[in-house]
């Protein structure tokens, strides 16, 4: 059995800098034809120079490959004149709650309208997508239901605002998207697969530590019935976020999933086993380009039904479902 994808696109994706990003950007450049980058990098992504110099890091990173890296601002208050310039440079900026996440110290503290509201109206004259990590300072499994309000103000006080729900894990963030047209979502590979129990249930597994946390079984149904009939709101964004092997296998273990290697196998042979391979072109590429009003080159991915051995680390950095036998595999 095979199937063909064209232009992959992963809308939600962390590619570090310097050595690390030497060491990670060639496997999502390899497979996928473009990727949405996200600037949680140290500093932050917040001027045109930085912009310009990381998009430049990672096309030099990438250069053996076709790859358009889709650049992302990372959320403060900015003025419509320098999103003006900016504008043909970004599609997205991307809005972290202050400390909620790896290197998040400088997001927002209060998300409200008084705050914010005057970046979001030029975003929305101007067109640029908003990206948010939804998830309130609350307990951990809540964090995300607790965050839901908030998307629901701005989704109703910026109707033509497009907002992208990142990374969502919970049946509650399902049903939010069908409530507002301006609300999208990006669903994650090992959300699609797993749930606390894989992370906590058993030994402790801290490779599949991430924020936000895996959820109940429940949640992960809600994911998957999204995902599986590629909902037209609803886009692939892998959340690949490595880290160092010494900084996941430690005492405090940095939250980040490094799926970027094994992320195409791993979604046919969950589409060919629920029966839907055939929506997996529009969950991986076309959706992404209709809801952000790109057009990523032209890059055909052959996949084929036949057993690979998932490596134990790549470049030293271990991956999601290290050591495992798949189904399929890239031909
Ligand atoms: C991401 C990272 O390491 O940059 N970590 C994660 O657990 N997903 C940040 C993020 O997207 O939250
Ligand atoms: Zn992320």
């Amino acid at each position: 059995m095979k199937v063909q994808l064209t232009s992959p696109l992963d809308m939600h994706l962390h590619l570090r800098q310097d050595d690390m990003l030497k060491k990670v950007a060639p496997f999502s450049a390899k497979y996928f034809s473009g990727a949405l980058i996200m600037p949680n990098t140290i500093p932050p992504i917040t001027t045109k120079e930085l912009l310009l110099e990381y998009k430049k890091a990672i096309l030099d990173a990438t250069k053996d490959f076709t790859f358009t890296p889709y650049m992302s601002l990372f959320f403060q208050n900015y003025d419509k004149k320098f999103l003006q310039e900016i504008k043909n440079e970004i599609v997205s900026i991307k809005l972290y709650p202050a400390g909620i996440t790896t290197n998040s110290q400088n997001g927002v503290s209060k998300i409200d309208i008084d705050e914010i509201g005057d970046t979001l109206q030029a975003m929305s004259e101007l067109e640029i997508v908003l990206n948010i990590h939804g998830e309130s300072n609350g307990f951990v499994m809540d964090r995300e239901k607790e965050f839901l309000p908030i998307y629901e103000v701005l989704a109703q006080n910026f109707p033509k605002l497009k907002i992208v729900m990142e990374h969502i894990t919970t049946k509650e963030s399902a049903t939010l998207l069908e409530k507002y047209d301006n609300l999208y979502a990006t669903i994650t590979l090992h959300h699609l697969f797993i749930t606390l129990d894989d992370v906590a249930g058993g030994l402790l597994r801290p490779h599949l530590f991430c924020k936000p946390i895996a959820k109940r079984p429940e949640d992960k149904e809600a994911l998957l019935h999204l995902a599986l009939n590629a909902h037209p709101k609803v886009m692939f964004g892998s959340d690949s976020a490595p880290h160092p092997k010494s900084k996941k296998e430690a005492p405090g273990c940095a939250a980040g999933v490094f799926s970027a290697p094994v992320i195409l196998p791993l979604l046919a042979q969950l589409f060919e086993k629920h029966n839907k391979l055939e929506n997996l072109q529009a969950f991986i590429s076309d959706n992404a380009q209709k809801i952000y009003n790109i057009t990523p080159p032209k890059k055909v991915i052959a996949l084929e039904k036949k057993a690979m051995q998932i490596k134990n680390e790549y470049e030293g950095i271990v991956p999601f479902m290290a050591g495992e036998t798949i189904e399929w595999s890239v031909q």
